[in-house]
């Protein structure tokens, strides 16, 4: 059944107070609900629904008497009084469920042997009966009852107000939340758990007690990820001004887990790859996602918790803020220019595509048929753009006033998107109503910019056209209001001066608060068609357009020129712009080097794109991470999205033979990195060490990739010599390129010294899984059969059968075999776990992209998928989506 946003309405009744008690036992939880209900109207007492899934009802109370069984209706789904009292009462319900054997991992489950709870969305429904929605807002109290041997510890939001033994070896714990919350915010934990602990104290000094729990053998892996709170907690205070509210802040760690982490109230509980690191089991990637994921579920304190959604279409209001706000974070943390450069191409190539797809949805989306499938890029990722988009347009001033405002507005409510918007319009009375459309169109606005100059006039005009591609159910779309950053470089490279800029026939001035002329403009493209003329410009100036990626645009320059791009790399203030003018000569070299290889060409690639990378190569004065992303080719996914056509196996040889091409030219210079680069100090995650490791490896694989003797014996040495996980991974990494004996017994011996280590095996699971050796179907599929795998653990899955679909030439293999090896997995995973299944499902998306042989097959693999007898919902909504044309 599919939910409509236009069909929003407030429930007929409020909950104040919840009072919870947990028996929890091996084979059979009881949960008792006591809830105080108050009808928002007194004359009228329309039924009371109640939302509830695989639970047993065992007794539903009114005001303390039975309510008699012909007031009551339960469905597979619902549990309706069909006339509760008009005035405020006290409904009492019963409920057993069986958390032992919920594999679905929402509601109330085990891992690890812990008892642990995941509700958002929909989750709190396998809990017990509960008008189960976020404009449900209520105060919590909650008490555990469970044996003290095997659950010493009982955890759940708020303030610990009673514990004490009970007969029969048990004990037990009440919790009391003092803040409303809505049900998805719930938490509970119970089981054999230590904890790090420290304290934090705030702005206005309150001291915090922080604790991270994990079990025992973990405990030491949990330093970074305590360094990373207390750094979201000083840094929201610092740039937001927002301080914590409670006394108390618990994060749990499990290793059964749908997601990355979850916000509930004071109890955050997180997947345990994004808690648990030590410098021998985890990468700096992994140090990075730690640092940006407990920053954002500690935001979402303020930004989801303090103000909630009214309804799961405005999901974006929380997580793309929230996402917004962990990005700068981690700016602030470590560099601000390759943060962005990830964040840009996070964007481009996961939420590009699905815009471009079936599944293709505004930041709010206008129906849905389960809310789990629209945890997506577009609501985050795209959602956090938009946001960034107000900063944009307002400055980092005004967007603070609007954040100030929303919260001196809505702390405590359920808000809807425009609510945000609102408080950011008012506060700056600003005006931004065409802004609006960037929540309710679905699509990437495509936006074209020619560019003249007039000597005689000395005049630089941009000519900006927008369009935005028709998407599934919007085939027409309005212009948006765009921020378009505009630098224009002098022929020495340096920035010119921008005082003036007619849009059309409108004088605007440039000049910044202190009257000083600015060297970046923000230009408010809002119509479908429009020019901007600078004027006094005494050159003929480069245009550095969209500077760090002011909008979530493709961008169109069809006269720039390759002299240009090699310009702007060389010269450009705005780093974003340096990195994304390689980018642009990588795509535009790939694509004539696969029309060269399609026409049965001969390969070459042209010397002065490798010429400008071995500038930036050779440049002391960069950060080494920047240099790294500079010189690392677009992925084959992104080509995939440029082609009209897309031939997954031209792409393939294209950035192979690009790679070789590049580390046989660059081969001393290449080597020279990984000479210079080696660490010299202990494992340290600070951004200058990160970036020293990051270019090494890099080079490193740049130099494996030539499958000479010496280059391998360098990877094998590193490997060797190697005293943590980053450059241990990046040097196998190096040699599992090429296939034969050196990769085969290094991935055995990698497997023995790890075995142990259940994170790091599956790092081993994933870099088999997406080596693009021929025909590698074969071996992931006898890998679902290792020891290693287990198709119920989500983070294995995601190794071996996302990593799988990470390879485009086998996922889209000509036979087939790769679609048909999803659509098994997909198919028996969704008995177990809808929401992984249909996570793997949106692989398929992609699939009208490519040639008409491949789309007859990946078809019929989605065909058999969605008319299997009792798939989820979940399974079935992206399957019949992903088959409508
Ligand atoms: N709110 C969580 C976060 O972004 C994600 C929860 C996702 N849960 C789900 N069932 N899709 O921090
Ligand atoms: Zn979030």
């Amino acid at each position: 059944k599919e939910i409509f946003l236009k069909d929003y309405k407030p429930t007929d009744y409020a909950f104040e107070r919840v009072e919870l008690k947990f028996v929890l036992d091996e084979d059979r939880t009881i949960v008792k609900s006591i809830i105080n209900v108050v009808p928002r109207s007194e004359t009228s007492n329309p039924p009371l629904v109640l939302d509830g899934r695989d639970l047993k009802l065992l007794s539903v109370k009114i005001n303390g008497e039975v309510v008699k069984s012909n007031n009551l209706s339960l469905t597979s789904r619902h549990l309706t009084l069909s006339t509760p009292p008009s005035s405020p009462f006290t409904l009492e319900v019963d409920t057993e469920l069986h958390p032992e054997k919920n594999l679905s991992l929402e509601g109330l489950y085990k891992s690890g042997g812990n008892f642990c709870t995941q509700c958002e969305a929909e989750g709190f429904r396998k809990i017990t009966f509960f008008q189960d929605r976020p404009d449900v807002m209520a105060i919590f109290t909650t008490t555990i009852e469970a044996d003290k041997t095997k659950y010493p510890v009982l955890l759940s939001n708020g303030n610990l107000i009673d514990h004490g033994d009970l007969e029969d070896g048990k004990h037990f714990a009440v919790w009391e939340d003092p803040f409303k919350k809505p049900s998805y915010l719930f938490a509970l934990v119970a089981g054999q758990l230590e904890s790090r602990e420290d304290t934090f104290t705030t702005c206005s000094g309150r001291l915090v007690h922080l604790r991270i729990w994990t079990p025992a053998q973990d405990i030491p892996k949990t330093a970074h990820a305590m360094r990373s709170l207390k750094s979201a907690m000083k840094w929201d205070e610092d740039v937001f001004g927002l301080e914590y509210d409670l006394d108390l802040f618990n994060i749990v760690a499990v290793p059964d887990f749908n997601m990355g982490a979850m916000e509930n109230k004071s109890l955050n509980i997180f997947n345990s790859k994004l808690v648990l690191a030590s410098p021998e089991t985890a990468t700096d990637a992994d140090y990075s996602s730690i640092l940006g994921v407990i920053g954002h579920e500690y935001f979402h304190n303020w930004t989801g918790n303090r103000v909630t959604c009214r309804n799961w279409f405005q999901l974006s209001l929380k997580e793309g803020l929230t996402v917004f706000r962990d990005q700068e974070f981690s700016s602030d943390m470590g560099s601000r220019p390759v943060k962005r450069i990830s964040d840009v191409l996070r964007l481009r190539l996961s939420q590009f595509a699905e815009d471009a797809g079936p599944m293709a949805h505004p930041v709010r989306p206008h129906s849905y048929i389960k809310m789990d499938n629209f945890y997506t890029v577009t609501v985050y990722e795209k959602g956090a753009e938009v946001v960034r988009m107000y900063q944009t347009l307002l400055g980092k001033q005004g967007f603070r006033k609007g954040m100030d405002l929303y919260f001196e507005r809505h702390d405590g409510q359920a808000v809807a998107c425009e609510d945000f918007f609102a408080a950011m319009r008012d506060a700056n009375e600003a005006d931004m109503s065409s802004f609006l459309l960037w929540y309710s169109q679905a699509g990437t606005p495509l936006l074209t910019v020619t560019t003249a100059y007039n000597p005689d006039t000395r005049c630089f005009t941009l000519k900006c056209r927008q369009e935005i591609p028709p998407t599934p159910g919007q085939p027409l779309k309005e212009p948006m209001l765009i921020p378009l950053a505009v630098g224009l470089l002098n022929s020495k490279g340096h920035d010119m001066p921008l005082s003036d800029v007619l849009d059309g026939e409108l004088p605007l001035s440039l000049t910044d608060a202190s009257g000083q002329a600015v060297t970046t403009a923000i230009l408010r493209v809002e119509k479908a068609e429009q020019e901007f003329t600078f004027v006094n410009i005494p050159e003929k100036p480069v245009a550095s357009l969209l500077r760090n990626f002011s909008a979530p645009v493709r961008l169109l320059q069809p006269d720039i020129t390759d002299d240009d791009l090699l310009f702007l790399l060389a010269h450009d203030s705005d780093e974003f712009n340096r990195w994304e003018a390689a980018q642009i000569m990588g795509r535009k070299l790939m694509l004539n080097l696969i029309e060269q290889l399609q026409q049965g060409g001969k390969l070459s690639v042209d010397s002065a794109y490798i010429e400008g990378l071995r500038s930036i190569l050779c440049d002391p004065l960069l950060d080494k991470e920047f240099v790294t992303k500079a010189i690392t080719l677009p992925a084959e996914s992104e080509l995939v999205d440029l082609m009209t056509v897309a031939d997954p196996d031209a792409i393939h040889t294209v950035r192979r033979f690009l790679i070789r091409a590049i580390a046989s030219s660059l081969r001393k210079e290449l080597e020279y990195a990984v000479e210079e680069n080696r660490s010299l100090e202990p494992y340290d995650p600070n951004h200058s060490s990160m970036a020293r490791r990051a270019l090494k490896n890099t080079a490193l694989a740049y130099l494996a990739s030539l499958d000479q003797p010496e280059a391998t014996e360098l990877a094998l040495q590193e490997y060797r010599t190697a005293t943590n996980m980053t450059e241990q991974f990046a040097a196998l990494v190096a040699i599992a390129q090429n296939p034969g004996e050196a990769r085969t017994s290094a991935l055995s011996d990698f497997y023995e010294q790890w075995k142990h280590e259940f994170l790091v095996v599956n790092k081993w699971l994933a870099l088999q899984a997406v080596s693009d050796i021929p025909n590698n179907v074969e071996n992931v599929r006898q890998l679902l059969d290792h020891p290693a795998f287990d198709i119920r653990n989500p983070n294995k899955v995601y190794a071996l059968i996302g990593g799988f679909c990470g390879s485009v030439v086998n996922l889209h293999a000509k036979d087939g075999s790769g679609y048909k090896f999803l659509a098994d997995v997909v198919l028996k995973l969704d008995k177990l776990n809808p929401q992984v299944a249909s996570r793997l499902v949106t692989a398929f998306s992609r699939w009208r992209r490519f040639d008409d042989g491949r789309q007859a097959l990946a078809k019929e693999q989605l065909e058999r998928i969605a008319k299997v007898e009792g798939l989820s919902d979940n399974v079935y909504e992206i399957a019949s989506k992903s088959l409508v044309s």
